[in-house]
């Protein structure tokens, strides 16, 4: 019988995926409206500056129950005003899917925020590992002067619903304070 070489690989340094079925998408910060707290600083940013991208290997359709899907996300050091760069968030469509991230390179900050909008944050690190159980909102900023690396696993039924995010945002935010990461009430 042959041994096969699996089609789809993940580069170890880079954390690029290649092969079939891989998406590819790039948020820049034109396109994160009302995510950071500052509107008028983002809007005078040049608006062609990507904040992250995400790279996935879909192998089932989206939405088939009993799935996986894995994903590499690359999020750029930088800050709109005092707040990191940041992906969107998001709670799942399916909210009792869980998922796991973990750090590859560079230090961050994953912020979680269950449905009474209670929020606690985890240190990211090159090896950093977390659960992010059912019903939990997560989002990711980066605190490092380098672009940071995270890949995440998560169930091909659980969707992305951004919704909630987008109109009330997370009770707490991330930011700088004299150097430092902080998690703020978002008031
Ligand atoms: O599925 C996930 O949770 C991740 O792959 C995220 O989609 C990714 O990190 C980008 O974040 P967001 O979807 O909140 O923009
Ligand atoms: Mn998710």
């Amino acid at each position: 019988m042959e041994i096969i070489t699996p089609f789809n690989q993940v580069d170890l340094k880079s954390w690029r995926l290649s092969g079939k079925d891989i998406i590819d998408s790039e948020k820049f910060i034109s396109q994160l409206v009302n995510i950071f707290t500052d509107e008028d600083e983002r809007l005078k940013m040049d608006q062609q500056t990507l904040v992250y991208n995400v790279q996935a290997h879909l192998p089932v359709k989206e939405g088939t129950p009993g799935g996986l899907y894995f994903g590499t996300t690359i999020i750029q050091p930088g800050k709109v005003g005092d707040e990191y760069f940041m992906t969107r968030g998001h709670y799942h469509l399916n909210s009792d899917r869980a998922e796991y991230y973990w750090g590859v390179q560079g230090e961050g900050v994953l912020m979680l925020m269950d449905k009474q909008r209670n929020v606690w944050a985890e240190r990211m690190f090159p090896g950093s590992l977390h659960y992010i159980g059912s019903h939990i909102a997560h989002r990711v900023a980066n605190v490092d002067y380098k672009p940071l690396i995270f890949g995440a696993c998560w169930p091909s039924d659980a969707g992305h619903n951004y919704e909630e995010i987008d109109e009330n945002g997370f009770a707490a935010r991330l930011i700088e304070v004299d150097g430092e990461p902080v998690l703020a009430e978002n008031k």
